[in-house]
């Protein structure tokens, strides 16, 4: 696993519960040890809510190693990336680990907005090389997106989607274009969210609770950017605006703003809402 941020963590501890011995690697002690935080702290709330054995938990933190040098993935069948959505940044570790792991080795994007046929073509194994798309929170979302590029061969996909199924989740297939199913749909509701706040529609609890009780979400649009991160969604937005060239895709000033003021939602403690209360209250703008 590379990267152990909110989707890399998820997608090692699913790896991990499923039976998979798994090595997941960051750039440095601080995040390898909140990675690390975060899986012991969602498996702990399972045990808690009775959805995991305390045997299980024990069995899959057994199964779990942590590293910050690249090299202790490289005996993996297969690799899964989970690093911050830039290409050029991917691209180097896919460079490096093409170079360091067997031509057997399957490698695997969690992008969820770049095309990943722009990731296989740098390395030599574009036959060997998916999009296992997770959603968040990883451990609770019963989805995985399996991408299949044009270059990459029917066993790596076959494979691919065994091992999407073996931890226990739904898959479906997408197409190599950016976004892919969900966030091709979910990316625009989001953005139209903050575009109704700023324009002065309702409040953020208002908006929420109109999506979750109008419509039957699960979460409203400023608690699900919340979940899924600012930063990131700000980013996603991006990438997608400069592949489409659609106004949808373009992420508001507000949400930019709170980008850069480090207001990336709750894994910073502060995004729509304030989450250093119980329960978390709407942060002023
Ligand atoms: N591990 C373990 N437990 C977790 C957890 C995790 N990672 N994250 C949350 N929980 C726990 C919470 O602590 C909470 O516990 P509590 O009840 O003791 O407070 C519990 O799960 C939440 O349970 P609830 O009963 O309140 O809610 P549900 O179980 O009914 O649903 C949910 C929770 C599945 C997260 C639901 O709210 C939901 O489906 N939300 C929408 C999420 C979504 O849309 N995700 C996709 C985002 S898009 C994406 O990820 C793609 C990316 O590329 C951008």
């Amino acid at each position: 696993m590379l990267g152990c941020g909110l989707m890399g963590a998820g997608i090692a501890q699913v790896s991990a519960v499923a039976g998979y011995s798994t090595t997941v690697r960051d750039v440095n002690q601080a995040q390898v040890a909140r990675g690390r935080a975060a899986i012991e702290k969602s498996l702990a709330k399972l045990v808690e809510k009775g959805k995991l054995a305390p045997s299980d938990r024990d069995a899959a933190l057994a199964r779990l190693s942590f590293a910050t040098d690249l090299a202790a993935t490289a005996g993996s069948d297969l690799v899964i990336e989970a690093v911050t959505e830039d290409l050029a940044l991917k691209n180097r570790l896919w460079v490096e680990l093409d170079g360091l792991c067997p031509p057997g080795t399957i490698f695997a994007s969690n992008t969820s907005s770049i095309p990943i046929g722009s990731m296989a073509a740098v390395t030599r194994r574009p036959d060997r090389f998916v999009g296992l798309h997770f959603f968040n929170p990883v451990p609770l979302m019963p989805l995985v997106e399996v991408v299949r590029p044009a270059a990459a061969s029917r066993e790596t996909f076959e494979r691919s989607l065994a091992f999407a199924r073996s931890l226990g989740k739904e898959t479906v297939v997408a197409k190599d274009a950016p976004g892919f199913i969900v966030n091709l749909l979910l990316v625009p509701y989001l953005l139209d969210a903050v575009r109704a706040l700023e324009n002065g529609v309702g409040t953020v609890v208002d908006i929420d609770t109109a999506m979750r009780l109008g419509c039957g979400y699960p979460m409203g649009p400023f608690t699900l950017l919340d979940v899924v991160g600012i930063d990131t969604v700000v980013r996603i937005s991006e990438i997608m605006h400069a592949e489409y060239q659609d106004p949808r895709y373009w992420a508001p000033a507000l949400i930019r703003r709170m980008a850069a003021a480090g207001r990336h939602g709750r894994k910073s403690g502060k995004g729509f809402y304030d989450y250093s209360v119980d329960p978390p209250a709407p942060s002023p703008a």
